[in-house]
Order: structure tokens, then sequence, then C-alpha cells
């Protein structure tokens, strides 16, 4: 290091700034050492000398001014200005551990700088450390002073103390002493001593321990005297007398307190005397202290009492375990165990708490009737000045249940499952609820939380069934409540749909009107749906509060010929079709008679005409051959018109056809009369289509049966609404 700062500095003054050259003292630091004496390594109190030796080469006499700077790791320790060329010496007298480091040397000299290596001096060895107390006798709680010392020892150091072998106090001094102070609480001979540790990051090093010093310590005072009576077998209601006092009081003069207490709760307190006295409970069982103070020392004496109970906290019990309201209940007031030793039984005086709710029947035993509603008791027992009260037993009075309702749950369908719900509005749970069906079982079940329901599934084969169930609900014992009757409608599935044409379809000509009447069994509302083949959609859909309903065609055309049919559902929702009716409509008589009448009126003229034409022919002309084809050809053209017209018909049909108003029968309030008529059609009309005398045959049933529809046909043929039958 030393020749490249030479060659340094050389190379800088020499080349770079000449005219330095020219005015200032040409010098080098050739060399710098640093040595320790007389050794890097001695024992503790060696007079240690550390050197810095600097070799400098200057061109002129003058001395130049040396900066030494001394570092003990990265710290500057000592710094000198010196110039002389001699060695730069720093001392360390009689060396401590604490000088244990590494050194190293710098050396300034007008900028010009050189350094030396690091150099590790290690001291060995520490100071025995010197222990001294103020005191060797003290009472106990009494101040002592201790001084500790690390004779000659520097840096930092930590001193501690110890009594007994064990540590009692630590602490860093700034110096090499340290002083201490310390009370004794326990009583007799302390050996008390002293050691210290001296810091060198990151190392310590312990000395050993110092001269033992002892110290007395006396008692100051003896615990108090606790006394209680009596002693033992102390029962609730015993009389309990405490008494602490202070003894051996050393020094009459010390100023003494005395405390009397029982867990947190403090008795009594006072001087040297303290007394209490109670009334022993079950609950003062346990510890009672009597604590003494004098100065800043504190003594206790505890004592344990067991206090006997002399008879248990009552228990308060009811009987029936559950009770409705306004029944008859018992309730029971009883201490299980009691000091018979102390107490007869006799002794004992139960009361209930509210007073006067229940009647007393013996004692402890109380009974009335439940309230109607919840209700809290308590009961007392009493002996000897000593109350003891039950924990509050709460009646919860039941609730009877109210009657049933039964109803049924959804739609009641016949053939179907049905669900027949059963409630009581009141009651308290548990409710058993019983399915009967004219008085026979038929089904139970438990209502157990307030959202169940009891639901039954029955079946019936008759709508009149229904009407047989009835349902119990039942939350005690005895007196099950009865519901009512099931009032339920029971929606009878449809069957056997009819279709019924009106006129009869051998009847139906133009300009008529068409009643389409469809009928079936079951239960309304019913649905009908009126159909044409070939047409998807309906023609006519009604929804019918009764089994039938009518679709009228007016002004009835050729094009109305065709097939019908009508569908029907109701809430059973099974869909029924009726048979396909086909009706075909022909010209009206009136249409028939009037063709009739114009080809008579042909024949009539053309007869003529021949006639004529023959006579004429006769007298101009005389007999001619052709003519035979003419007198043969009016029966014949009179036979082939008569056929077309009138016996393309049946002749029956045309003796009905005379009568009937069609036209006037569409035009009348048919409704009436046709609803009425068709409350008949649950019993099918059989061939009604085919009847030549509709009416006839209908009305007949009807006259028979039910008077009350002849009532109003009598009152639609007074309108004349119908056609008259003919038979
Ligand atoms: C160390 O130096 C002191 C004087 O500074 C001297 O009295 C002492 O005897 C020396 N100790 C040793 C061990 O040489
Ligand atoms: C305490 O003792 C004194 C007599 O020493 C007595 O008069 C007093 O009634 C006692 N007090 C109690 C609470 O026992
Ligand atoms: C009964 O006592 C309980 C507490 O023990 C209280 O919460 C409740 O309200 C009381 N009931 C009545 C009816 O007083
Ligand atoms: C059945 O219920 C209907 C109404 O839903 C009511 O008019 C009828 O009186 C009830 N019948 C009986 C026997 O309760």
């Amino acid at each position: 290091m030393g020749l490249l700062l030479l060659l340094t500095s050389t190379l800088l003054l020499s080349y770079y700034h000449p005219g330095i050259v020219v005015d200032a003292q040409l010098f080098t630091i050739r060399d710098i050492t640093l040595s320790i004496e007389p050794s890097t390594d001695v024992p503790r109190g060696t007079n240690v000398t550390v050197r810095c030796k600097a070799i400098v080469s200057s061109s002129g006499q003058e001395v130049l001014n040396h900066k030494y700077i001394i570092y003990k790791g990265s710290q500057e320790i000592y710094t000198k200005n010196s110039s002389t060329s001699e060695d730069l010496l720093y001392l360390l007298p009689e060396a401590r551990i604490s000088n244990t480091g590494k050194y190293k040397c710098s050396l300034d000299i007008e900028g010009k700088h050189a350094t030396t290596e690091f150099k590790e001096l290690r001291v060995t060895g520490l100071s025995k450390p010197v222990l001294h107390l103020n005191k060797g006798v003290v009472n106990e709680e009494e101040e002592v002073m201790a001084r500790c010392t690390a004779p000659g020892e520097t840096g930092s150091i930590y001193f501690f103390f110890y009594k007994d072998s064990q540590v009692i106090l630590e602490g860093e001094a700034s110096s090499n002493q340290f002083e201490a102070k310390f009370r004794f609480s326990t009583v007799g001979i302390h050996k008390i001593q002293c050691a210290y540790s001296v810091l060198l990051m990151p190392n310590s090093f312990k000395s050993e321990g110092s001269n033992t010093v002892t110290v007395s310590v006396k008692e100051l005072f003896t615990p108090p005297v606790l006394e209680i009576l009596p002693q033992s077998k102390i029962y609730e209601g015993d009389h309990l007398s405490f008494l602490c006092t202070t003894r051996n009081l050393l020094d009459s003069s010390e100023k003494v307190h005395l405390y009397l207490s029982h867990g947190s709760k403090l008795l009594n307190s006072g001087g040297t005397k303290v007394n209490h006295s109670m009334v022993a409970l079950a609950k003062d069982s346990g510890e009672f202290e009597c604590r003494q103070e004098i100065r800043q020392v504190v003594k206790e004496t505890k004592k344990t009492i067991s206090v006997t109970e002399l008879f248990s906290a009552p228990t308060l019990t009811m009987s029936p375990a559950e009770v409705f309201q306004r029944e008859y209940m018992t309730l029971t007031c009883k201490s299980e165990r009691y000091a018979s030793e102390r107490l007869t039984g006799a002794e004992l005086m139960y009361t209930l708490e509210p007073p006067d709710s229940l009647i007393p029947r013996s004692p402890g035993v109380f009974s009335g009737k439940a309230l109607p509603y919840d209700f809290n008791y308590t009961c007392v027992a009493r002996a000897k000045g000593i109350v003891k009260h039950s924990e509050t037993l709460t009646v919860r009075p039941k609730v009877s249940v109210s009657n049933p309702k039964i109803s049924v749950y959804g739609r009641a369908i016949l053939g179907q499952s049905i669900k027949i719900r059963c409630h009581s509005d009141t009651g308290s749970l548990p409710i058993n609820y019983t399915l009967w069906k004219d008085y026979q079982l038929e089904n139970t079940t438990t209502v157990k939380l307030p959202t169940q329901e009891a639901v039954f599934t029955v079946t019936i084969r008759k709508p009149e069934e229904l009407n047989k169930y009835m349902c119990e609900a039942k939350n005690k014992q005895k007196d099950g409540k009865l519901s009512q009757r099931l009032n339920a409608t029971v929606i009878v599935p449809l069957s056997e749909p009819t279709l019924t044409i009106l006129p009869p379809i051998s009847d139906i000509s133009e300009g008529q009107v068409l009643h389409l009447i469809c009928g079936t069994k079951g239960t309304p509302p019913v649905t009908f749906k009126f159909y044409r083949v070939g047409n998807n959609q309906p023609l006519f859909t009604d929804t019918s509060q009764q089994n039938y309903t009518s679709y009228n065609v007016t002004n009835l055309s050729k094009e109305h010929s065709g097939t019908y049919y009508c569908e029907a559902v109701n809430p059973a929702n099974n869909v029924v079709h009726t048979e396909r009716v086909t009706i075909e409509v022909r010209l009206p008589l009136w249409k028939k008679a009037m063709i009739g009448g114009v080809c008579l009126l042909v024949v009539l003229v053309l007869v003529v005409v021949v006639c004529v034409l023959y006579f004429k022919s006769k007298r101009v002309r005389g007999v001619r051959t052709a003519v035979s084809v003419w007198s043969e050809r009016p029966p014949e053209a009179a036979n082939d018109e008569e056929s077309s017209v009138v016996s393309s018909e049946p002749d029956v049909e045309y003796t009905e056809v005379v009568h009937p108003q069609p036209a006037d029968a569409a035009r009348v309030p048919l409704r009436k009369g046709t609803d009425t008529v068709y409350s008949e059609l649950k019993n099918p009309p059989h061939g009604v289509a085919g009847h030549h005398d509709y009416g006839s045959v209908e009305y007949a049933e009807l006259n028979g049966e039910r008077p009350e529809i002849s009532h109003h046909l009598s009152e639609v043929n007074n309108y004349q609404d119908l056609p008259v039958p003919v038979d």
C-alpha cells in the first residue's frame, strides 16, 4: 500500500502540477505500520503501547505537520498533530479487558493519506468484584443499601446481585460500581454476593463472584391470631363470632392495622383487635382472613369454616305434570333435606308466593284451579329465622281443543283420492285427530308442530259418502271434540254425453232454426264445445252452470249439412265426446210445393197445346200416324213429375211438414222451454233424432215425470212456440 501511495503522489505532483513542484517541498509517505507492545495478547494490568510508525521521504529540511489518528474498530479514539518525525505512541496503562479490540493508525501530511492494517489487542482476565452492604442486621422489609465495585474495570459494565445464589437485582452501570437497595421479606440469614459482566460487542465477559456478605433478617412481628366461635359443627342460623388480634408486638410504638375479611367483603378493621359477629348462612362457608399491616410488612392468618345447611332450598313441583286451563292442580313445596339433629320436620313452614293464589291443603301442599294463562309460583321455606326460596315454577296451562272443522283439501272428485283436512283453531299441541266415517274409525294422526296439518286421504264411490265423514280432535285423555259432518261438493266426472238435434234430423229444411243440444251426466260447471267434423276449431264454446247447453243455427241452408258432435269437460277434467250426428238440410215444403205447382202448370200447358195442335191437325189433315207418340206421352210425363216431386220424400214427412212452423219456433224465446226440456236429457233420449213425432214423445215423458216442466211447456204451448206434434 505504501508503495502505491508513493507512486501516486510522485506522479501527481511531478506531472500534473508542475507549478507546485517548484514551490512546495517534495515528500512522500513511504510506509506506515502499527505495532502493539509488548504483545497483542496480554494479561490484565499490562502497560500496553500502541505504536504508529511512519517513514516519510522529503526533499527539504523543513519538518512537515503529521496528523495521526488511532482507530479502535471504526471509532476514532485518539488524534495527535506532531511536527516531529518520531513514532506516535498511544498508551493503554494497565490494560483492561475493555481495551480488547482492533486498532489501526492513519496519517495525514498535507493532504496525503496513509493508513495501516488493523491489529488486534486481546486483554485477558477480569478483576474480582467487591461487595459492600451498609447493614448486617435488619428487620424484615427494612431497606439495605448494597454497592458492588469492579476494581479498575472500564467500559460498559452490567452488575448482578445474588441472594442465596438467586439473582435478586441486576442493572447497567455507567461506571465501575453500582448501588442497589433491597428489602428482605423472609426472616433469617441471607448470603449476598455480586458479579459483573463487561460488554464487548458482540461478546460479554463475566467476572467471578464477589466476596459474600451475610445479612441477618429479624422478624418484625408474627401473624395475627384469628379465632372463630363456634369452632366446629356450624349450622345455618348459628351465631358466629370472629376475633382477630395481634401478638408478640416487639415495638408498641409501631402503627398497626388489622383487617378482617371474607372473600372480597371487608367485615371489620381496626388497630390491635378486631371483632365481628353474624348469623351463619350456608353461603358463608369458606375462607375468612385476618390481615395485619405494620409499615410495609403484611401478615395474614386464614381460617376456613363450613356451614351446614339447616334445610335445603325447597323445590316446588306440580301435579299433574300438565294441567289444562281451569283444571285442578296441586303444587307441592318441599325441602328435600334438613338437619334432623337441629330441626324437626314440623318446624319447617312452607308458604306459597303469591299468597292466596292456591289453598293450602297440608304443610307444603297447595291446590286449586289452574289459571287460564301462564303464571309464576315460588315457595318459601322458613325455620329458625332462615328463609329459603324455591326456584320459580311457571305453570303453563294447556288449552283444550276447540271443535275441529272438517273440510276438503283441494277438490273432491268422485273416484279419485280426496284429501280431508281436520283442524281445531285452538288447543295446545300435540293434538290427536281421528277421522270417522259413520262413527267408524278410519284413521288417526297426531299434530305436534304448529306447522303440521291433519290431512286424511279417502276415496268414495258415491257422492253421498263424503257427508258421512266427521273428525275428532283430542289433546287430553278424555274429552275429544267432534266436528260437523263433512259438507263439500263432490265433483262427479262427466259421462254419457248426448247430442240432441231439434228439429228431428229427418225434418231439417232450409230457413229453419237448428238446435244442437249437448247434455251429459256429471257435475257442472261444464264446458261444452260443439264441433263440425272437418273443422278443428269448435263452432261454439260455452261454460254452463248446468250440465247441458245448446247451440242454435238460425236460417239453415244446405251448407249446414254435415256431421256434428260435442265435447264436454268439467272440473274433474275428464273430456267426453258425444256420438257424431249427421244432418242433411232439405228444401223447405213451400219450395217443393212451388216446384210441384210449376211442373203441373207446365204439364197442363203442354197438354192444352198438344190437344189444340191435335185437333187442329185432325181438322186440317185428317189422321196422322205420328200422333201416337203424343197420345201416350202426357200420362208418362205426369207420372214422372209426380215421382220426382212427391215420391222422392216419404209420404209421412209431407203430412208433418204441413203443420210445424220451424221458423216461428226459432224466433220465440225458446231458451226457457229448451232448458226445461233438456234437463230431462240426462236420461238419454233414445233415438230422438229418428222420431218423426219428436215433440210428443219427449213431452209425454216430461208430463209424466216432472209437473213443473209441464207447466213451462204449457206456457210454451200457449205462445205457440213449438210445433204441434202429430201422430
Ligand atoms: C506501569 O506504569 C506505571 C507508571 O506509569 C508503573 O508504576 C507500573 O509499575 C508499571 N507496571 C508494570 C507492570 O510495569
Ligand atoms: C367487639 O368486642 C367488644 C368488646 O371487646 C364488644 O363490646 C362488641 O360488642 C364486639 N362487637 C362485635 C361486633 O362483636
Ligand atoms: C315468569 O318468570 C319468568 C322469569 O323467571 C319471566 O320471564 C316471565 O315473564 C314470568 N311470567 C309471568 C307470567 O310472570
Ligand atoms: C253445506 O254448505 C253449503 C254452502 O257451502 C250450505 O249452504 C249448506 O247449508 C251446508 N249444509 C249443511 C248441512 O251444513
